[in-house]
């Protein structure tokens, strides 16, 4: 068994060496992942640009488990890129490890909702929030999104009449924050819209930044969100649609509602955790068909065979539009990178060696990275759907693909956001094309969520039909 600090202190001592416990392999082109090892340099891992190049490097050094030294005092944070070890932290030993380092700062923003909580509070959280994501609710979610959808597709077909580029990375944030807005509140959004001349929530589109000042301006929101529930509770009157049936939930064991603090921080986060991540993958996915002109035209084959716009029930047979979000997800993850702590010691098997990580550990995990790792990904950067499709899919190495994450914890709204993405898709690609106005690379830009770097920039082009 090696312990974290000695191989650190083995590591100060030999800066630049990279001891290989167990004569680790090489792939012959100066690619190691025998030995599990990290920089000489103290580094704070975080959500950011400069921690995505250092793991992209150390990834290429050091393997399967980067060991990182904090800048202050401590033992080394570890970053795993080995889908076993994934699967250890979040599915097989996930009651040793609790939400990580920046945490806190979402906390912020969410208060103690379900990406926050953790142990006997999430669990129950947990477990009252899941009915509202039921199937038969989805059902119901999915006519809203039609809806929004059918909307954006007329104001498309105008500028596609007027030759206007449109904002795709804005209307995408547009959309799905309407969306989400519209399966949380129904039509007491259009009274909190009248009432506040302007819907409130819409800084979250024009703002992307997720700073102090974003997080307080957001917190200021629950008092309408509090307004909503007290209207409901006055007038007796239940909607269908998410909040009503947070409203409703009961705890299985003790029979009690959520308190209103907590049903505010669900909301909080439901939105949130939708918004960001859908708008990003589907600003992503318009991006990449545009670049991949036959992925393109298989998506329109796949379309044109639907005789009317689709609805959820057609979902299912339309397995090569799922396969497109699929790969953005896989290129494109918006959770990147997210963190855990071991609560209680544990330790790991990497090529032979037990690694033991002491109680308190920080844990990093990137799916970016394994999501592109050529280990496992033929072509790890060619956005190629086709392996998520039949015979390919069923080849896919376990616990690589994991931009829901895995167990658990695993994303609540994974259902929803699928349905959402796919809905969107292929009614408006039967329609539509979108064409790159620049010819140059979209960069990604790296904070919390994996972003396009600014927008980009589209014109729309009717298909004929
Ligand atoms: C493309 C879309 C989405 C992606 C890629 C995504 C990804 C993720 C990931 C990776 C996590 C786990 C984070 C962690 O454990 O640290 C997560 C958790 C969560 N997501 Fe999503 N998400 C998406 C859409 C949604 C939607 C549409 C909703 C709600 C309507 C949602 C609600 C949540 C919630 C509440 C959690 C916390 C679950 C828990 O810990 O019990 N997400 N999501």
């Amino acid at each position: 068994m090696v312990s974290l600090s000695a191989y650190c202190q083995s590591l100060g001592q030999r800066a630049g060496q990279h001891p290989k416990p167990n004569g680790g392999s090489s792939d012959g082109s100066g690619h190691e992942y025998g030995h599990s090892l990290g920089p000489s340099e103290a580094f704070d891992v975080n959500v950011d640009q400069e921690t995505f190049d250092k793991l992209t490097l150390w990834r290429r050094d050091y393997g399967d488990v980067i060991a990182i030294r904090p800048a202050k005092r401590g033992d080394p944070a570890l970053v795993l890129n080995n889908p076993e070890h994934v699967k250890q932290v979040l599915v097989s030993h996930h009651h040793n490890y609790k939400k990580g380092v920046g945490f806190e700062r979402v906390a912020m923003m969410l208060g103690n909702g379900l990406i926050v909580s953790n142990g006997d509070v999430w669990r129950s959280q947990r477990r009252m929030v899941q009915p509202a994501f039921q199937r038969k609710m989805i059902a119901h979610y999915a006519l809203v999104m039609q809806r929004c959808n059918r909307q954006k597709l007329t104001q498309w077909q105008s500028k596609a009449a007027s030759g206007e580029a449109i904002d795709v990375t804005a209307e995408m944030s547009e959309l799905a924050l309407e969306i989400i807005l519209r399966a949380l509140f129904s039509d007491d959004l259009d009274s909190l819209i009248f009432q506040q001349g302007a819907n409130p929530f819409s800084f979250l589109v024009e703002d992307a930044s997720r700073d102090l000042q974003t997080a307080m301006r957001f917190r200021t929101l629950t008092k309408l969100v509090a307004l909503i529930m007290n209207q409901r509770r006055e007038q007796c009157r239940t909607e269908h649609d998410l909040l009503s049936l947070l409203m409703e939930s009961r705890d299985k064991n003790t029979g009690q509602p959520m308190s209103d603090k907590a049903l505010i921080d669900e909301v909080m986060t439901l939105i949130v955790a939708s918004h960001e991540t859908t708008s990003g993958s589907l600003n992503w996915a318009w991006y990449l068909l545009s670049q991949n002109n036959e992925v393109e035209r298989r998506l329109h084959q796949e379309v044109d065979t639907l005789d009317n716009d689709p609805g959820i029930d057609d979902l299912a047979q339309l397995s090569y539009t799922r396969a497109v979000l699929d790969e953005t997800l896989r290129l494109y993850p918006p959770v990147w990178l997210f963190s855990r702590k071991a609560i209680d010691e544990d330790s790991f098997v990497s090529n032979n060696v037990e690694i033991q990580i002491p109680a308190g550990t920080d844990v990093f995990l990137c799916p970016f990275l394994l999501h592109r790792d050529e280990r496992y990904w033929s072509d790890p950067h060619t956005f190629s759907p086709y392996r998520f499709l039949g015979e390919q899919s069923r080849q896919i190495h376990p616990n690589t693909y994991y931009p829901f994450s895995l167990g658990s914890r695993r994303c609540i709204g994974e259902y929803f956001a699928l349905v959402e993405m796919q809905l969107h898709i292929s009614l408006l690609a039967k329609y539509i094309r979108l064409e790159a106005v620049s010819g140059d690379p979209v960069q990604i830009d790296l904070s919390i969520n994996l972003r396009s770097r600014g927008s980009i920039m589209m014109m729309p082009i009717a298909r004929s039909q």
